[in-house]
């Protein structure tokens, strides 16, 4: 498992957690923690108030509760959902359920996988671009925007074979790079509003990653990658992403300076993407709330690009014995708290013109990819705004609060 997560980057949360005395000695799993990845049958599906409430009870999927207020039409800022496609799983073509939640309540789509790099550009000479394009159709009749996510990042199950293999010096890497990040852009001009330019390219430690594009060209791929996505579509707002910016001050530091350097020289950059794969209890609202400040200080947009908030955590320090393996009440209603004051956080300190929005990083919890990245499928775990059943759960009701300028609670 530590290698799965040093390859997509959350190794240092432990340490981070540690050192704020929210971790403990790091994940520790036994068989005994083990249950069925297939949802609990108790978890809740909508405590929402009466007038908007879904069934409180999970139905079978052909049975469609009744949906709340829909949130995109609580507030004026892009409100995101990352879906599946293709021959994924919980692919959002295969379920009328999903699709109806999704059209319902947002009015913007991110591709889960569908459009990275190896999905796009598989051969140097070739990219394709029919799946992608189905689902900006979707999104288009349905009235959504779409974010391009990702067109540079090290992961390594998403960077073409061809790539990695890809001989030459600092010019040529630079020149396939222009090409790859030039055509994807310029294709989808007027289709895409907005791109994860560069996806984690800063260390939790704030050295730059070691990736393959670091090893040929340096630093220098992260301002022409957003260089040739300016070239590629000028209208597309272009975001740096990445994840734990909020709580690691070396991050921050590099992130900054980073920016810094790229406002001065007039490299085209529009704002930073916080992934915000959170937990119920870290980082605080404080926390996060100083770290937006700090991009928009600067006068660029922040974005949630990638949020989604766990029941467990498996660097709390009585993990895994403390697992919770029932979406209780009292835990429900918790988690609908956290995502209302962290939506709320957002909009305190973000101003209006700088509001990229907010993309909840999945659809249902069963499809959450925390399940097996953060987990193991060691247990179950509710990150997301919906049941199993695609039915509304309270952290639904949480965001619909925070957007409606109602307290938390
Ligand atoms: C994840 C997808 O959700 C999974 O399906 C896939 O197996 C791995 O990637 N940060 C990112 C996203 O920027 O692209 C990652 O998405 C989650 C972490």
């Amino acid at each position: 498992m530590n290698h799965i997560i040093q390859f997509f980057g959350i190794s240092l949360l432990a340490t981070a957690l540690t050192a704020c005395g929210g971790g403990g000695s790091g994940k520790h799993k036994s068989s005994s923690s083990a249950s069925s990845r297939a949802p609990s049958s108790s978890a809740l599906s909508s405590i929402a108030p009466s007038s908007t409430a879904a069934s409180s009870t999970p139905t079978s999927s052909s049975v469609a509760a009744s949906l709340s207020v829909a949130l995109k039409t609580l507030t004026t800022i892009p409100i995101g959902v990352a879906v599946s496609a293709t021959t994924e799983s919980y692919n959002i073509f295969d379920s009328t359920a999903q699709q109806r939640v999704v059209t319902h309540h947002f009015n913007q789509l991110t591709a889960g996988n569908i459009m990275k790099m190896s999905y796009l550009h598989p051969l140097e000479n070739s990219f394709t671009y029919t799946n992608a394009d189905a689902l900006i159709d979707f999104a288009s009749d349905n009235g959504m925007s779409v974010h391009g996510h990702a067109l540079i990042w090290h992961s390594d199950y998403q960077v073409p074979s061809w790539m990695k293999n890809y001989v030459g010096d600092k010019t040529v890497w630079l020149a396939m790079l222009e090409n790859h990040v030039k055509t994807i852009t310029a294709y989808y001009s007027g289709k895409v509003v907005s791109w994860d330019v560069v996806n984690e390219a800063i260390n939790d430690d704030g050295s730059y990653r070691n990736s393959i594009f670091f090893q040929k060209t340096d630093d220098d791929y992260i301002e022409q990658a957003f260089i040739n996505a300016h070239e590629g579509d000028p209208i597309a707002d272009l975001y740096y992403n990445d994840y734990s910016i909020e709580v690691d001050p070396e991050k921050m530091a590099t992130l900054k300076t980073m920016l810094d350097d790229f406002i001065a020289r007039d490299v085209p950059i529009d704002g930073v993407g916080f992934q915000m794969h959170i937990y119920m209890d870290y980082p605080s609202i404080a926390t996060i709330k100083a770290a937006f400040q700090e991009i928009v200080v600067r006068d660029l947009k922040v974005k949630i690009t990638e949020l989604d908030i766990p029941i467990n955590n498996p660097y709390s320090s009585g993990y895994p014995g403390n697992v919770k393996t029932t979406l209780t009440t009292e835990l429900a209603l918790a988690q609908k708290k956290r995502y209302c004051e962290v939506v709320a956080a957002y909009l305190e300190t973000v101003p209006t013109n700088l509001r990229g929005g907010v993309t909840i990083w999945g659809v249902n919890d069963p499809s959450s990819w925390l399940i097996s990245f953060l987990f193991d499928d060691e247990h179950d775990d509710w990150p997301l705004l919906f049941n199993a059943n695609y039915n509304e759960k309270p952290a639904l009701q949480g965001v619909a609060d925070a957007l409606s300028n109602q307290p938390c609670n």
